[in-house]
């Protein structure tokens, strides 16, 4: 594993790639960059991800956890062209990539920032994410509890995991801190859950 999951600014030297990114109708080109998640690549559980997911049944700002270089930013901001996209990182290389990205896609309603950044009082009618799995459980849970609450009444977080880093015990830990959980697909050895703002 790189540095990219750790450090706010990656020590490794520069060495931008391009990525092709198409998912539904959305088509992207998209630089990406060593020290940044899934260099030169699209990943595949992010694939899955954004071939599965529906866009929110109600209205408001989307988020992307842990955007990287922004592909799922990206595309749901391509299919939701009018609502905000927040995209948060604590790599300054992947929100510099984001931000890079979203401009030469056009796509204005991209926000990419460090999570403290995002007022307080924006809720999401969705939460896509691939998210960190690799930083451990504390930190993942610590992340689930700072940001599931944040989803509007009939919001929906759409997360993928793999099945062989923990989706299953990711699920039943959401279950049970109260956030009602479904499993939306399983393929390709990823998992995508399907989770609802809490009940209690
Ligand atoms: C599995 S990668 C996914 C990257 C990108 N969304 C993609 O699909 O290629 C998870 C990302 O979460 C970021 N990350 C780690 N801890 C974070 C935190 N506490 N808040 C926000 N992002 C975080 C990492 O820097 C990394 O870019």
């Amino acid at each position: 594993m790189g540095d990219h999951y750790f450090s706010a600014s990656p020590s490794v030297a520069s060495r931008p790639g391009t990525v092709r990114v198409h998912s539904g109708d959305v088509e992207l080109s998209l630089t990406t960059d060593s020290g940044v998640f899934s260099h030169g690549r699209l990943d595949r559980g992010t694939k899955v991800l954004l071939d599965s997911v529906p866009m929110p049944a109600v209205r408001g700002p989307l988020l992307d956890l842990g955007c990287g270089y922004g592909p799922i930013a990206l595309t749901i901001a391509s299919r939701r062209r009018r609502l905000p996209v927040w995209a948060v990182d604590l790599n300054e290389r992947a929100l510099g990539l984001t931000r890079g990205n979203a401009e030469a896609a056009g796509l204005g309603n991209v926000t990419a920032c460090h999570p403290d950044e995002v007022p307080a009082d924006v809720t999401f009618a969705g939460i896509y994410s691939n998210p960190p799995i690799r930083s451990g459980k504390q930190a993942l849970h610590a992340m689930m509890l700072a940001w599931l609450p944040r989803l509007a009444p009939g919001g929906r977080a759409f997360l993928v995991v793999s099945k062989n880093l923990g989706s299953d015990s990711l699920h039943r830990w959401l279950d049970g801190h109260g956030f009602p959980t479904t499993r939306l697909t399983s393929e390709k050895g990823y998992r995508v859950l399907e989770v609802a703002p809490r009940t209690n």
